[in-house]
């Protein structure tokens, strides 16, 4: 019995300036352009075994050891792949034809805000372009999968572009910077609830586009002033310009959630304590030391920069003392020191 199979990984990324919101469901074409940080592979990253073989009978997907159905995303990123694939003969036609099993694991918490599906469609794609041989972009056939699939298929700092063709050609990935160009950019992220969050980002954006009037104005007129301030920020390594748009770009995003009818939350009383904390100490330095950033869901992603990581991390300390490393089994909702942290 012959299997070909490849293994791969992928880790996520975190948006700085967000994407929130598409204009075509099927080709996920974004309403604004966005831009974010790709994490290294020590940590948060997914892990895909994808192998075809002549004497499978059918196409199975199993996440985190437990066998899921394929959606309809994976039947359009699989024939986007083997479409590529055929156009450039990478592989005969017969081995195109055999059934796949992809086996994937998340060595962080699934569905909970953290970009997980950023990290897995990425890798399943990566997998599947080396199992077909294909080389050069691929970006776009991961932002098939999930949008913000496809900024993880560069190091670095990346952008997805929005894009002006109608079939999404142009709707691709680019990196601005990569990470060796600002070495000493750092990212904590506090788990806040690694529980699997109550509206998927999917669902959450499309019921924004229906009905949030602040998202139209996000799109035209925010979004493209960040996209502009943070690429200059990012080549000129000016944390100032880059920690303030971050900031303001999640809570824009987040204003849009508000907007949303009905609203959706996904920050919590934590998350909020957490944003407290983090202008505290910037009012206190007169200066910005770190950023905050939430996607979908709790969980905070704080950037700052290397030489500041242990002053903020014994600060995070001291009002989180029941804060536990990832590794000794993350944190939870009721992890927040007592106290009003505009004292600070
Ligand atoms: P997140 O904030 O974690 O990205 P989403 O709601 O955007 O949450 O997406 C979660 C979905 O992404 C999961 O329900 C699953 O369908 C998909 N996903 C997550 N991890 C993987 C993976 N490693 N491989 C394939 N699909 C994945
Ligand atoms: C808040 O890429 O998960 O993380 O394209 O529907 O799969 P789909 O959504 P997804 O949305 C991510 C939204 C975000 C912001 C961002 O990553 O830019
Ligand atoms: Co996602």
């Amino acid at each position: 019995m012959v299997i070909l199979s490849v293994t791969g990984r992928a880790p996520i990324n975190i948006a700085v300036v967000k994407y929130w919101g598409k204009k075509d469901e099927r080709l996920i074409l974004p309403l604004n352009g966005s831009i974010s940080g790709t994490l290294d592979l020590t940590h948060m990253c997914a892990t895909t075994t994808v192998a075809i073989s002549e004497s499978f009978s059918e196409d199975q997907f199993w996440l985190n050891g437990l066998e899921c159905s394929l959606s309809a995303r994976f039947s359009i990123v699989l024939e986007a792949i083997k479409k590529r694939a055929l156009e450039n003969e990478t592989i005969d036609r017969e081995k195109l034809s055999w059934k796949i099993h992809i086996c994937s694991k998340n060595n962080f918490p699934t569905a909970a805000g953290l970009a997980s599906s950023a990290a897995g469609l990425a890798c399943l794609v990566f997998c599947l372009a080396r199992l077909y041989n294909i080389d050069g972009d691929v970006s776009g056939i991961a932002r098939l999968g999930s949008g913000s699939a496809c900024r993880s298929m560069y190091g670095g700092f990346v952008e997805w572009m929005v894009g002006e063709c109608r079939d999404g050609r142009d709707s691709v990935a680019k990196q601005i910077i990569p990470a060796n160009h600002w070495p000493n950019m750092a990212v904590l992220i506090l788990v806040v609830n690694a529980g699997r969050k109550h509206t998927s980002s999917t669902s959450g954006m499309q019921t924004s586009v229906q009905t949030s009037r602040l998202l139209e104005h996000r799109a035209k007129l925010v979004v493209p002033d960040h996209i502009d301030l943070m690429r200059g920020a990012l080549l000129q390594k000016d944390f100032q310009t880059f920690a303030q748009v971050t900031m303001k770009d999640s809570n824009s995003m987040h204003a849009v959630c508000m907007d949303t009818y009905p609203p959706i939350h996904y920050l919590t009383h934590v998350s909020h304590h957490i944003i407290n904390l983090v202008h505290s100490i910037n009012n206190y330095f007169r200066t910005c030391k770190v950023a905050y950033t939430f996607d979908a869901g709790p969980n905070a992603c704080l950037y700052l920069l290397d030489d500041d990581l242990p002053t903020i991390l014994s600060l995070i300390r001291y009002f989180y003392p029941k804060i536990q490393n990832v590794e000794e089994g993350g944190t939870d909702d009721d992890a927040c020191r007592d106290g009003d942290v505009d004292e600070f």
